[in-house]
């Protein structure tokens, strides 16, 4: 039957300004995915939309988060009901309302875009289906933005003479002239879309559930209640510039030129959404805009640091075997006894192999000394193991700083050698003293759960590398972090951390670990790390020092 109206559309493109711009149902429903390339997201999504009604609701990853825009009475409210999990709960469903008001009222949010302006430019094969397109170009200073809309036409079930506009997809391309380059891309790709009336009960909120408030005004909760506002023409932008300045106050980041705050907060955009679209997943852990939300996967990639030479490190086998795995408590956590020296930042210098390192031998020397904590210098590793094969801030491991500590009787305390500098700098460690010379070390068996616990129990924190080059990680806030996408060989580990307890959290056994990314990052400077299927390779390369 379409087939026939796609061919009289045919006839009319040949005459100009015959082919009726698209009007939308004003009721539908439909089920679409949005993808994101630059974020990395693909999000299926669920929408309803009732205009006579006022009312909207569209729901994210299947039903995880569900969120309604209702306007039928004063300035409208808007409800999201998501899963939250605290210490006493897990996955409580838990809704929260957002009122409008009269400087912003609450309207119903269309997953389709507005067609003023758009051109039509001829018929398209879409994944097989004949669609019509449609087109409009915008520049708004320095960015040219491109819309193209997809749409093919059924007719009505019960008018045969009347065509149903159906939207297949839709897509904008960004482009900044001053970046010269691409700046944003998204599209949806839309399903089963239905004009049928849609039953009241899908814009009830279930009756047992009250809505608790949320504090500050509403406009700054498009994130989190009314994410797609962003992604159907007219956009809404301005929580993105408000993100952002709150963003660049907080960590007073001075950028050097306008291009440069301007190429910033294009990195912000495409990471603040990668960030709430992995929250809306509601996968175990959580992540938040950190310190780290205005940086490149490039530069993310030179705050990790630890190379991989593939060869023998020179450790001891480790000296337990499972007899031994016993008596070791379900959990630990060695702050809590005092053997873990402050977060600090590595900067902008891949020298986390040098923290993993001086962890673990602050916290030999701790176990040592009757509990005595003695800040170590990690610069004269960065400074003075080349010899070894370490490379600075340009990557390194942690046996080849052992190498050197042997040769060399030890390692300067910070106090003696001066501060960290997230440089490659000289180095004097000739001139000052050094302790805790090291007679050996060891590998803990790798890819044990018990014996890993048993060697963090019995030998204090220790040196772990993992694979850390995900955005997960980067954003990484709280929750047990375990990423399907993490590797778990030693080729994949690219970061060294400190693994400094373990325990169990809803469920899911964990390794709390220490990384140096300051107390901005993660759980205040820390990370819990899932043991499950060693995801991310925390039990690959485990080493610890025996102390002469
Ligand atoms: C649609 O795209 C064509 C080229 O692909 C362009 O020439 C035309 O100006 C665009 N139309 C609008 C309304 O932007
Ligand atoms: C078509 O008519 C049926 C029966 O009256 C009704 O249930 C259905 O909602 C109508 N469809 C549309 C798109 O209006
Ligand atoms: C609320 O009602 C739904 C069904 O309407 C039920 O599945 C759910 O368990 C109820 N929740 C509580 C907390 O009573
Ligand atoms: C929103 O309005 C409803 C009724 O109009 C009221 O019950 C609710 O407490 C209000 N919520 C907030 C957060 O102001
Ligand atoms: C650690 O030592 C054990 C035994 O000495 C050895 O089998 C293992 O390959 C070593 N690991 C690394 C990373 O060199
Ligand atoms: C491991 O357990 C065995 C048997 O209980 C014991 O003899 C041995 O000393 C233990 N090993 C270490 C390193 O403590």
């Amino acid at each position: 039957m379409w087939v026939l109206g796609f061919l009289c559309f045919a006839v009319f493109a040949c005459n100009a300004n015959a082919v009726d711009t698209p009007t939308w149902s004003d009721v539908y429903s439909v089920k679409a995915i949005l993808f994101i390339p630059y974020a990395e997201i693909a999000e299926p999504f669920s929408a309803w939309y009732d205009g006579p009604n006022k009312q909207s609701r569209i729901d994210y990853y299947g039903d995880m988060v569900q969120t309604y825009q209702l306007a039928k009475k004063g300035y409208g409210t808007s409800i999201k009901i998501a899963p939250v999990t605290t210490e006493e709960e897990l996955n409580a469903k838990t809704c929260l309302q957002v009122n409008g008001t009269s400087e912003e009222p609450i309207a119903p949010q269309t997953v389709l875009p507005d067609l003023t302006g758009f051109e039509y430019s001829g018929n398209e094969v879409i994944e097989g289906i004949t669609t019509e397109r449609w087109n409009l170009t915008t520049v708004v200073g320095e960015k040219k933005n491109k819309y193209v809309l997809w749409v093919r036409y059924q007719s009505d079930e019960n008018e045969s003479d009347k065509k149903v506009a159906v939207p297949v997809r839709y897509e904008m391309r960004g482009y900044n002239s001053l970046l010269g380059s691409h700046y944003d891309h998204y599209y949806l790709q839309y399903d089963q879309f239905d004009v049928n009336p849609i039953d009241s009960q899908i814009f009830e909120i279930q009756s047992n559930l009250t809505c608790g408030s949320f504090p500050g005004p509403g406009d700054k909760h498009i994130y989190t209640f009314n994410p797609m506002a962003e992604f159907i023409k007219p956009e809404r932008q301005g929580h993105v510039d408000f993100e952002f300045n709150k963003f660049t106050n907080k960590h007073r980041k001075n950028y050097a030129t306008d291009e440069e705050a301007m190429l910033r907060k294009e990195l912000f955009r495409q990471n603040l959404r990668f960030i709430h679209s992995h929250n809306r997943k509601n996968i175990g852990f959580s992540l938040t805009v950190n310190h780290l939300a205005d940086k490149s996967d490039n530069e993310l990639k030179a705050l990790r640091g630890k190379s991989y030479s593939g060869e023998y490190n020179g450790g001891l086998p480790f000296p337990y075997t499972s007899s031994n795995y016993t008596d070791v408590p379900d959990q630990w956590d060695w702050r809590l006894y005092g053997a873990v020296t402050p977060v600090k930042d590595q900067s902008v210098c891949g020298s986390c192999w040098s923290f993993g390192t001086i962890g673990a031998i602050e916290g030999a020397y701790f176990l040592k000394n009757g509990g005595k904590l003695v800040r170590l210098s990690q610069q004269a590793l960065i400074d003075c193991s080349w010899g070894y094969g370490n490379n600075g801030c340009d990557g390194g491991e942690d046996f080849r700083a052992y190498q050197w500590m042997l040769k060399h009787g030890g390692v300067p305390t910070e106090e003696d050698y001066g501060p960290y500098l997230g440089q490659d700098g000289y180095c004097h460690a000739n001139k000052v003293p050094k302790v805790a010379k090291i007679s050996s070390w060891v590998n803990v068996t790798a890819n044990n759960e018990q014996a890993l616990r048993l060697a963090i129990f019995k030998h204090g924190p220790i040196s772990v590398a993992i694979d850390a080059s995900h955005k997960t990680f980067s954003f990484y806030s709280n929750g047990v972090y375990y990423d399907e996408k993490c590797g778990n060989t030693e080729q994949d580990l690219d970061h060294a951390v400190l693994a400094v307890g373990y325990g169990t959290m809803n469920g899911k056994n964990y390794w709390l670990v220490k990384n140096s990314w300051s107390n901005y990052w993660g759980n205040d400077g820390y990370v819990l790390m899932s043991s499950e299927n060693n995801n991310c390779g925390v039990m690959c390369t485990p080493t610890y020092v025996n102390l002469a």
